[in-house]
């Protein structure tokens, strides 16, 4: 009988996040028997152990004879049903609770399901219920460096220390830590991570090949929680790796050498998931510079990848960052699309082109991304940021639960197609907001943010507030109403009141260049990146309109072509990214755009203040340290927050001549 897996052990002083070791008393202080056997269903054996030796219950597994009755029996088998690799049953009757799961996640996610429903999961009775994701990749990408970049620092947009894996230019060597991330991200649904930037530069090109034994200690410290480890690899390897003279991907050397790399990869990491490539991207080598299109690139890293069942994860994020500003007709947002959307059809079946949620760039408010509608013989992933770079940095409090929930729920062909979510078929991918902070997240709330993405990529039609107080649930075991509520009160409505203090509209970035935290109203407007929002002495916004503006709404299906090209249809939220209109132009809210630029950005620090207020009154239920580490962090917020108004709406009065009707403070 193989051992069980040890539960990872938290170094001195890291926060167990959503695992704290009283969430497994329930299970700890009770019978259980295990059925089964395979490497996860040793890990399962493991927690259950730990949790047995915590809280006085006992473990069991199938060969042991006993004929004891049992509170919990978690098997796997191959059932009747199929449950795929990952979905689970649950039921209770007669005094016992029993997960039952055919492959062996499944039942790693089972057992986390019964942490999750606590007591419950051994009262009274409960019909058989099936769980499966309806996700089948649901994916972290790390964007860290494993040497320190001169600008971009260890993580690249990275607010929470470190990185997790590297320090200084090489691996960290601490896999137990690597495991309890492991165990965090599966109990939440995640089971990818890709572990380097998409960024690749010198050092970490090198992963692929002769560093290749770091990845592999990675993947095997992730493994017993069900994580595959994927790799950043760069475009240009077959050069700046295998000194060949050209990258083409039509060149039968060059196809050769890919072939031969994920061969090594794979020898040494036999469950490795597959290459993350951003090229022709931000300066990244790519198959323009060989006269190749996209497609021709990811195809000939998907064939390297086929034999060993790997995928090729190509990012959609393609646009001219060297535009001119006085060029009013290149319109970055179309940038997707115009060269993705010709494409379909062309991709391999494990090329996954990994898209963008908008089509520009993490920011608050934007459309959903116009390639989601436009490529239905494609498998396509979306990427979310769970990494704040445009909201708050993880200094803010900014729950984007319900920001990737509409993204996920809105459906591109109107009512009659699917919904993103399902369109999504190759997977679901976020931008990690982890690092080496003993939070992991900088922000202690920011936990909220990794947690609600594993759940939502589990179910993208599930509700954030329902995930949101389960991640209250475990993180704040057993808290009182009180806390329950306070903490609702500062996180449900934390993203519309970051977008109210920030850019109004949908115009998007009015940040700092660069590190992209704080205001600067015109800090991208006469710059090369295409970020633009023309405001002058009459209006403000981008036509993106077909009829006469940069023709980027037409690029949507029914019925979003026709909503989005009028400013008369256009939701309010979105008019400054489809429309420049003139201050005095009244929205269906009905009050004129110059007013809700003041209205809006006086509410936004006015909920700050108050969040900040009902978070202080918190002070006696939440831990000290969490407890004042969330209040420092408000106090910039809340400085940031007055700054952005002060900043927005200073700018607009200049601009506008318009007054504030209500008489405020406008400098
Ligand atoms: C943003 C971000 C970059 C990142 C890029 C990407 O532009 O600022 O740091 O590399 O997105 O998604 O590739």
């Amino acid at each position: 009988m193989p051992l069980p897996v040890p539960v990872p052990v938290l170094p001195e002083g890291i926060d167990p996040a959503w695992l704290p070791p009283e969430a497994f008393r329930p299970l700890g202080a009770r019978r259980t028997r295990i059925r089964g056997s395979g490497p996860l269903v040793e890990t399962v054996h493991g927690e259950v152990s730990d949790a047995c030796r915590r809280f006085g219950g006992e473990v069991v597994r199938d060969d042991d004879g006993t004929a004891a009755p049992y509170d919990l029996v978690l098997c796997r088998t191959d059932g009747p049903e199929d449950l795929g690799d990952e979905g689970f049953a649950c039921e209770r009757s007669a005094g016992t609770t029993t997960v039952t799961a055919s492959g062996p996640r499944g039942l790693l996610y089972g057992l986390f399901h019964v942490v999750r429903l606590g007591e419950d999961a051994f009262r009274g009775e409960r019909p058989r219920e099936v769980h499966r994701p309806a996700v089948a990749l649901r994916m972290l990408d790390h964007w860290d460096n494993v040497a320190v970049h001169p600008v971009m620092g260890q993580v690249e947009r990275g607010y929470a220390g470190g990185s997790l894996f590297w320090r200084d230019g090489r691996a960290r060597g601490e896999p137990e830590r690597v495991r309890a991330y492991g165990r965090l991200l599966a109990a939440c649904g995640i089971n990818a991570v890709s572990v380097n930037n998409v960024n690749v530069h010198a050092t970490e090109a090198r992963l692929l090949t002769d560093r290749l034994g770091e990845v592999a200690d990675l993947a095997a410290a992730l493994r017993p929680y069900g994580v595959r480890t994927h790799l950043s690899v760069t475009f240009a390897a077959p050069v700046v790796l295998g000194g060949l003279a050209t990258a083409d991907p039509l060149d039968a050397s060059v196809r050769a050498w890919w072939a031969d790399a994920a061969a090594r990869v794979y020898a040494a990491i036999p469950d490795f998931g597959g290459f993350v490539v951003k090229a022709d991207s931000e300066g990244q080598p790519g198959p323009f510079a060989y006269g190749r299109s996209h497609a021709d690139g990811a195809d000939a890293l998907a064939a390297a990848l086929a034999p060993h069942g790997g995928t090729v994860h190509w990012r959609a994020f393609v646009y001219d960052h060297r535009q001119d500003w006085r060029d009013r007709t290149t319109d970055r947002a179309r940038a997707a699309y115009d060269h993705f959307a010709p494409l379909d059809g062309e991709f391999a079946d494990n090329a996954v082109l990994q898209v963008k949620h908008g089509p520009m760039d993490f920011q608050v408010r934007e459309p959903v991304s116009p390639v989601l509608g436009a490529m239905p013989r494609t498998r396509l992933a979306v990427e979310v940021q769970a990494t704040q770079e445009y909201t708050g940095q993880q200094r803010h409090v900014c729950w984007l639960g319900p920001m990737w929930s509409e993204a996920l729920r809105f459906r591109p062909g109107g009512d009659a197609g699917g919904c993103v979510g399902e369109v999504a078929r190759g997977g679901l991918v976020a931008v990690s907001n982890v690092g080496d902070d003993p939070f992991w997240t900088g922000h202690p709330l920011a936990q909220a943010n990794l947690y609600t993405f594993g759940r939502l990529a589990w179910r993208p039609d599930d509700d954030p507030r329902r995930i949101l107080d389960e991640w209250i649930g475990l993180t704040f075991l057993s808290a009182p109403e009180r806390l329950i509520t306070g903490l609702r009160a500062v996180l449900h409505g934390s993203w519309r009141t970051y977008e109210k203090y920030t850019a109004p509209l949908g115009v998007g970035f009015m940040v700092q260049p660069g590190h992209h935290y704080g205001p600067s109203v015109d800090g991208y407007e006469y710059s090369p990146w295409g970020t633009y929002h023309f405001a002058d002495r009459d209006g403000v916004g981008v036509d993106r309109s077909a009829a006469t503006g940069t023709g980027y709404a037409a690029q949507y299906g029914k019925p979003w072509a026709e909503v989005y090209e009028s400013p008369g249809s256009c939701p309010d939220e979105l008019l400054l990214f489809f429309h420049h209109v003139p201050y005095e132009h009244v929205l269906h809210s009905g009050k004129t755009v110059i007013q809700h630029i003041y209205d809006s950005h006086f509410e936004g620090v006015e909920e700050t203040e108050e969040a900040l207020r009902v978070w202080e009154g918190l002070a006696d239920l939440v831990a000290p340290a969490r407890h004042a580490r969330v209040a420092e962090r408000y106090a910039e917020q809340l400085r940031s927050a007055r700054e952005w108004r002060d900043q927005v709406n200073s700018y607009f009065l200049r601009k506008s001549g318009v007054p504030d009707e209500r008489g405020r403070t406008v400098y």
